[in-house]
């Protein structure tokens, strides 16, 4: 596998296999790789006779109180993963490559609407930074498919959209939730937790189950969101939000509407911000 750092690097790569006819399939991620990314991986190869990954730390989706400094950097260990898994190129740029006018002075791309909600509503401009980020590694690396885990699951819709809206030719592949086998849903910051935080973390995975299981029973939507926060508040859990929306656009569901829905959780586990969700059909 070939890492690139540099934009002439990455398109001389594309260009032998474009000319050859082949299929690209990319993968994007901030690195510090773990099974849920080699997932990815996984179906990109599937679906494309070429993987690319790319692995950047991108400033311009952390607020100024998030861990842009303390994200893991992993840049060795993830080379090896991704070999290991048959990724083709490895694109890793710093942050002059991808902001040769600097992050502040960056053309933006916002996506409006369903960035007015959940993570938007608590991560302001956290969107914005990732639409902007995806669209140029897009431009880049001009891929046929590219491949995002439903494990961000609002992020996977505002990348649906932007595809859409600005007539990118890109398919965009859902991949689904990796868990440990507690439940977990693997993440990058997991490791953040202490190992008492780790065995209470479930917690969220099994609360997403009890909102289908509540739902099925007929209760009213806002009433499971009640008792699904409601019961991670009394295990020390600090919701941001506990929501069931439609999974099409994340708006409120309708009254007595059932189908096409999905609960998401965003909660703070001492000071680890954790986010799950569950499709509930
Ligand atoms: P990152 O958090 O590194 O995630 C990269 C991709 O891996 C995303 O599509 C994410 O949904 C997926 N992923 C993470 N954990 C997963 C799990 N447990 N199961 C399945 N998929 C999982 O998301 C980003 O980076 C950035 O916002 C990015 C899109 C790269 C833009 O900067």
């Amino acid at each position: 596998m070939q890492t690139v750092q540099d934009v002439p690097a990455l398109r001389a790569a594309i260009r032998g296999w474009r000319t050859q006819g082949q299929t690209v399939g990319f993968v994007p991620t901030m690195g510090n790789l773990h099974a849920g990314h080699q997932s990815l991986i996984k179906l990109a190869r599937a679906r494309a006779e070429r993987v690319v990954a790319s692995v950047f730390v991108n400033p311009t989706q952390f607020g100024p109180n998030e861990d842009y400094d303390r994200y893991p950097r992993t840049l060795v260990q993830d080379q090896a993963a991704l070999a290991e898994h048959d990724c083709d190129l490895l694109f890793a740029p710093d942050v002059a490559t991808m902001y040769p006018f600097g992050p502040e002075h960056s053309v933006s791309v916002r996506v409006p609407q369903i960035t007015d909600t959940l993570e938007g509503a608590h991560r302001p401009g956290h969107f914005d930074g990732m639409a902007t980020v995806v669209c140029k590694l897009f431009n880049l690396v001009q891929p046929d498919l590219a491949v995002f885990g439903q494990k961000d699951f609002q992020q996977l819709k505002v990348v649906e959209r932007m595809v859409r809206d600005l007539g990118l030719p890109v398919k965009v592949v859902a991949a689904p939730i990796l868990r440990a086998d507690d439940g977990l849903a693997l993440s990058s910051r997991n490791q953040y937790l202490g190992a008492e935080e780790r065995a209470r973390a479930p917690l969220i995975h099994d609360t997403l189950q009890k909102m289908r299981e509540l739902l099925a029973q007929g209760h009213p939507w806002q009433a499971v969101e009640q008792t699904a926060a409601a019961r991670l508040e009394r295990a020390g859990f600090v919701p941001d939000y506990v929501a069931i929306r439609r999974a099409e656009d994340l708006a409120e569901p309708a009254e007595g509407e059932r189908e096409g829905l999905v609960a998401l959780v965003a909660a703070r586990l001492g000071g680890t911000r954790l986010i799950d969700n569950l499709r509930l059909d």
